[in-house]
């Protein structure tokens, strides 16, 4: 962080009665956990949940780094989100306003949201569905999409969400390392006006072996589009819930008990499932929407996030929820029917609090300034009061346009650094408390102990980078890996750290002046494309699965303006190096492969071929050789060790 960037003050007029109204209530609350860390979060957890049966115990250390909050106290997360509004007089209040792909509006308010999510629940306990059983949703964005995770939030099913850009491939993995029981998806989905297939994928997925735990696909149907519905597995939703009573007794559930499945990319191996609890994870997702974006009654909240991935989860289908708000809920793309969609959607439904990526402000940026029409001023955004940004570093300059065109100067942009494994928001700031920094995350949110360590676990004075860890469990934190408790010890809290400190996979640095954390991207092998997170090592996999023609792969990430990084492929191959047409082509059935292995987005912006890969001589890849050559810069490192030189011109070539 420079000296000369600007900063923002908070704009304590208009957030007078803000949550957190200044710095030092800010400093107050972090005081207060710092003092009395059990009482901080009982105290939140009391006041934001409502609990069937009162927890006694807080926090239970016993068996770290499995850590247990709230552990005898008995929720359930559906009642929290809707029956508990409506006993608070917000029944007829609308919960989701649906905007679909072609612009159709559907608005649906906390009672018929509850009556909805009944009937599924009921649906789902009638196929004989019930607590502890998984259920893998594979569905677009819809209302349908919040109400089934919500039925299976009521019934104690624990539910996985797998996003729909994901193919047959990768959902067959997801299923069979959940066990699902059963699938719900829809006939396809919407995007940019086109329709893209979802039941035919699950169809592809189940035979692709391993998946013999399903015995029931819902289908929702979407917009009529042609599906085979095998008979005695395939049923279609509105035919198992139409006749269901509205009504329907949670399952009361310990707070421990797993909510639900993530499954994310790690720097080795097959991506895993991270695991949540119901109390921790749902307090942290009411407790952040409330202070992060300081949530009140009025406020129109839209997070543009998908529900695949955990912002959708959290700040789409939990915390507002939790808290009685009204929110959007959107199907289809930010550039279609063109860029000024999300502009044009603030405008209509008069959004107040706005979250979104980075990816795609930078994209809209670029739409902007080419056509005046999609520019933020050609529309009236002045409903906003809140401005969020999610899944990778903002650059100074696409936040400097966010605030001035979006935000009209006027809004703050709280800068959300966290995980799909810390299920909330982490190190952020808080609006009208925190002065902003463009390119900051500012300071950790209140009751999380984020620090920087070097190698062996010692802090590292402000001011010079290192290693972000958590020195303290928190109660939305990932619980171990779907069935592999090793691989989350050792992936979270590695011997370096004597197994002490929870390790986030970032670096990391601290102001020298203020304190204030900088994101400085990932240390281990994980690549974030647009947000979207996955591993080196899943792609080479899926590179090296094309067997006719790969011999070897591997895989980096190189900086691109506007999805933040690019995934880079240097391949050798089983035949002679390809110049020109013939790479060209050679390319594009290698990309169309990691589409259909892993989906669309893993697909290498990149490759590059080789007759070899930059090897030491004991055959270890040497990856920051290919990182630099990725960038197209120069190489200045030690290249001694180097068993063949040579190869670093070849690769360095666009073919
Ligand atoms: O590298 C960090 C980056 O995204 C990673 C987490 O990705 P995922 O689990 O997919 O969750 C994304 C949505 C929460 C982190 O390890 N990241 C996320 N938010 C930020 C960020 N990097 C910088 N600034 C952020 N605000």
């Amino acid at each position: 962080m420079s000296e000369e960037l600007k900063t923002y003050a908070p704009d304590m007029v208009a957030g007078a009665n803000a949550h957190v109204a200044g710095i030092a209530a800010y400093d107050a609350l972090c005081k207060e956990a710092e003092t009395d860390y059990e009482g901080f979060w009982a105290r939140q957890a009391r006041d934001l949940i409502s609990w069937k049966t009162p927890f006694t115990k807080v926090l239970n250390e016993s068996e770290a780094p499995f850590f247990k909050w709230f552990e005898d106290g008995t929720l359930n997360a559906s009642y929290n989100c809707l029956d508990r509004n409506i006993e608070r007089g917000l029944g007829d209040k609308t919960a989701l306003i649906f905007e679909a792909d072609g612009g159709e509006v559907t608005k649906i308010t906390y009672s018929e949201l509850l009556a909805k999510t009944c009937q599924i629940a009921n649906g789902l306990k009638s196929l004989g569905i019930g607590k502890g059983d998984r259920v893998v949703i594979y569905i677009s964005m819809s209302i349908d999409g919040v109400a089934a995770m919500q039925a299976c939030a009521r019934i104690g099913a624990t539910h996985s969400v797998v996003f729909g850009g994901f193919s047959a491939q990768s959902l067959r993995d997801r299923i069979e390392d959940t066990g699902a029981k059963a699938v719900i998806t829809a006939d396809c989905q919407v995007r940019g006006g086109k329709q893209l297939p979802l039941k035919a994928i699950v169809d592809e997925a189940l035979t692709l072996g391993g998946c013999e735990s399903v015995q029931t696909v819902l289908v929702v149907n979407r917009a009529n589009a042609a599906v085979t519905m095998k008979a005695g597995r395939d049923v279609w939703m509105n035919d198992v819930v139409a006749s269901q009573p509205t009504t329907c007794e949670p399952e009361w559930v310990d707070a421990e008990h797993p909510l639900f499945l993530l499954y994310t990319s790690g720097s080795t191996g097959k991506p895993k499932g991270v695991q949540h609890s119901t109390g921790g994870y749902l307090l942290h997702a009411a407790l952040t929407t409330k202070l992060t974006f300081d949530l009140k009654a009025d406020d129109v909240f839209w997070c543009t996030a998908d529900i695949g991935w955990v912002t959708g989860h959290t700040y789409i289908t939990y915390g507002p929820l939790a808290l009685g708000g009204t929110e959007i809920v959107f199907e289809g793309v930010p550039t279609f029917p063109d860029a000024g969609r999300f502009w044009k959607m603030i405008q209509d439904h008069k959004v107040s609090i706005f979250y979104t990526a980075p990816t795609a402000i930078r994209s809209l940026i670029k739409a902007a300034e080419a056509n005046d029409a999609v520019h933020p001023k050609s529309y009236d955004l002045s409903s906003l009061r809140i401005l969020g940004s999610v899944g990778e570093p903002i650059n100074p300059a696409a936040w400097e346009w966010y605030h001035k065109h979006v935000g009209g100067g006027r809004c703050p942009i709280v800068d959300t650094f966290w995980q799909t494994e810390t299920g909330g928001h982490m190190i952020t700031p808080l609006p009208y408390a925190t002065t902003l920094v463009p390119g900051s995350c500012t300071l950790p949110f209140p009751g999380i102990m984020a620090a920087i360590v070097d190698e062996t676990g010692k802090d590292v004075p402000n001011g010079q980078g290192g290693i972000l860890v958590v020195k303290r469990p928190w109660p939305s934190m990932i619980r171990t890996i779907w069935g592999d408790p090793e691989r989350f010890k050792k992936s979270y809290y590695p011997d370096d750290f004597k197994g002490k400190y929870y390790l986030a996979g970032d670096g990391a640095i601290r102001d020298a002046k203020t304190g204030y954390f900088t994101i400085t991207g990932r240390i281990d092998d994980v690549l974030n494309v647009s947000g979207h997170r996955m591993g080196t090592m899943e792609i080479e996999s899926a590179l090296v699965s094309c067997t006719e023609l790969v011999a070897e792969a591997a895989v980096v990430g190189r900086p691109d303006d506007t999805t933040g990084e690019a995934i880079c492929a240097f391949v050798v191959l089983k035949r002679p190096r390809p110049t020109g047409e013939e790479a060209k082509q050679i390319a594009k059935i290698l990309r169309d492969h990691v589409g259909k292995e892993i989906g669309p987005i893993a697909k290498p912006k990149d490759i590059r071929f080789g007759d070899n890969l930059p090897k030491t001589r004991s055959g270890k890849i040497m990856r920051r050789l290919l990182r630099s050559l990725a960038k197209g810069e120069a190489i200045t490192q030690d290249t001694s060790t180097l068993e063949n030189p040579a190869i670093l011109d070849q690769l360095g070539e666009n073919n």
